[in-house]
C-alpha cells in the first residue's frame, strides 16, 4: 500500500506558566493509503496535540522542537498558510469530539455544507447541494432535505455528529482524522456511526486516523494500531499481533483491563498508578512506576526507543512481554 503519511520523529511542547509541557517527544509512523489507523492512549498522552500538529493548528503557546510531518512528501510544519488552506478540508479532515460546538449555530446545517465544497471546488451551487444531500444520506441521516434546512441547535448530538462528519468527508479527503469523533454518544450509537464511517472510508477510498482511549472501538476499526505514553509510542503493530501477543506491559495492561466475552465478571480494572508528569518527565522509561516488568536496566538507562521486532511489530522497551508471561 502507498504512504500517505508521515510522521518522523515529531516533539511538541507547550509553555506554560507551572513549565514546558513536554507533550509529544519523537512519534514516528506511517500512515497507508486506504489504512484505518488508530492512535490509543490515556488521557493526557498528547493523541489531540499529534492531530492539531499535523492539520497546523498547534495554538500560539506550541513549539516544534524536532520532527517532520510529510504529506505527498511535504513537511506540513514547514508549508506556507496557502499551501495548509488548499490542504485543510480537502485532503486532510479534521473531526473532534464536541461537534455541536464545531458547527456555526447561526447557520443552517446546508449552508455550512455547501460552503465548504465551495471554498474548494468551483462547481454550481446545485450540484454542491446534490453531494450534500448524498453524504447526509450515506452517513444515515434520516430525511436529508430537512435536515439541510435545520440549524445546529435542533438536531440531536448523534445529528451534529453526523453533519460534522458529512462536512469532512464530503471533498473525500484522503485522510480523515477523527479525534475522539464519537465518545460523547451512547454505545449503540457510536458503533452505527463508526461501522458506517469504515464503510463510507472504504468506498471513498479515504485513510482514517481514529484517536480514541477505547480498546473495543480499536478492537472493531482498526488496521494498524499506535499505542501512545506519555508522548511516546510504545507500542504499534497491525491490529491482531496487537491484541494477541501484546509486547509492552502498558498495552499488554490496557488488554487486561478489557472486559472479555469468555469472562463476564471479570470487572474492569482501572490501571493502577498515574502518567507522569508532562512538565518533568524522567529521562528513563515514562511508564516505570507503573511497570510490572521493570529490570534494572529500565531503573538506570534513558528510555528505550521504538524498535522492530518483527514484521513491523514495533515496541519501546527492554523487557518487552513474552508470549508465555
Ligand atoms: N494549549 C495547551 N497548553 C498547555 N498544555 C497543553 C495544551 N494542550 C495540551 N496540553 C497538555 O499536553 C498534554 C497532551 O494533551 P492532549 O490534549 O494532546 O492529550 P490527549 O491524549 O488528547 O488527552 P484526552 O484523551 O484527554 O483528549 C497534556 O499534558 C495537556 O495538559
Ligand atoms: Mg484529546
Amino acid at each position: 500500500m502507498a504512504e500517505i503519511l508521515k510522521v518522523e520523529n515529531l516533539h511538541v511542547h507547550f509553555e506554560t506558566s507551572a513549565g514546558q509541557v513536554k507533550a509529544l517527544n519523537g512519534v514516528s509512523f506511517v500512515q497507508e493509503e486506504d489504512q484505518i489507523f488508530c492512535l490509543v492512549g490515556e488521557s493526557g498522552a498528547g493523541k489531540s496535540t499529534l492531530a492539531l500538529a499535523i492539520m497546523g493548528l498547534l495554538p500560539q503557546n506550541a513549539s516544534v522542537p524536532a520532527g517532520r510531518v510529510l504529506f505527498d512528501g511535504v513537511d506540513l510544519l514547514r508549508a506556507g498558510t496557502g499551501h495548509l488552506r488548499r490542504i485543510r478540508g480537502k485532503e486532510i479532515s479534521l473531526v473532534f469530539q464536541d461537534a455541536q460546538a464545531a458547527l456555526n449555530p447561526v447557520q443552517t446545517v446546508g449552508s455550512q455544507l455547501e460552503e465548504v465544497i465551495l471554498a474548494h471546488q468551483d462547481i454550481p451551487t446545485r450540484v454542491a447541494t446534490t453531494m450534500c444531500l448524498e453524504i447526509l444520506r450515506e452517513l444515515g441521516l434520516p430525511e436529508p432535505q430537512r435536515i439541510m434546512k435545520e440549524y445546529p441547535f435542533s438536531l440531536s448530538g448523534g445529528m451534529c455528529q453526523r453533519v460534522m462528519l458529512a462536512i469532512a468527508l464530503v471533498l473525500r479527503p484522503r485522510l480523515l482524522i477523527a479525534d475522539e469523533a464519537t465518545s460523547g454518544l451512547d454505545v449503540t450509537l457510536q458503533a452505527e456511526i463508526l461501522e458506517r464511517l469504515k464503510s463510507l472510508c472504504k468506498d471513498l477510498h479515504s485513510a482514517i486516523l481514529l484517536i480514541t482511549h477505547d480498546m473495543g472501538i480499536v478492537a472493531h476499526m482498526a488496521d494498524e494500531v499506535g499505542v501512545l505514553y506519555a508522548g511516546t509510542l510504545a507500542e504499534s503493530a497491525e491490529v491482531i499481533p496487537l491484541f494477541k501477543e501484546p509486547r509492552h506491559p502498558y498495552t499488554w495492561a490496557l488488554l487486561q483491563a478489557l472486559p472479555r466475552l469468555d469472562d463476564v465478571d471479570k470487572k474492569l480494572a482501572p490501571l493502577p498508578g498515574v502518567p507522569p508528569d508532562m512538565i518533568n518527565l524522567p529521562e528513563q522509561c515514562p511508564f516505570l512506576p507503573r511497570c510490572q516488568k521493570a529490570t534494572a536496566k529500565c531503573r538506570l538507562d534513558r528510555r528505550p526507543f521504538l524498535e522492530d521486532i518483527g514484521s513491523g511489530h514495533r515496541v519501546a522497551c527492554y523487557n518487552p512481554v513474552l508470549a508465555l508471561d
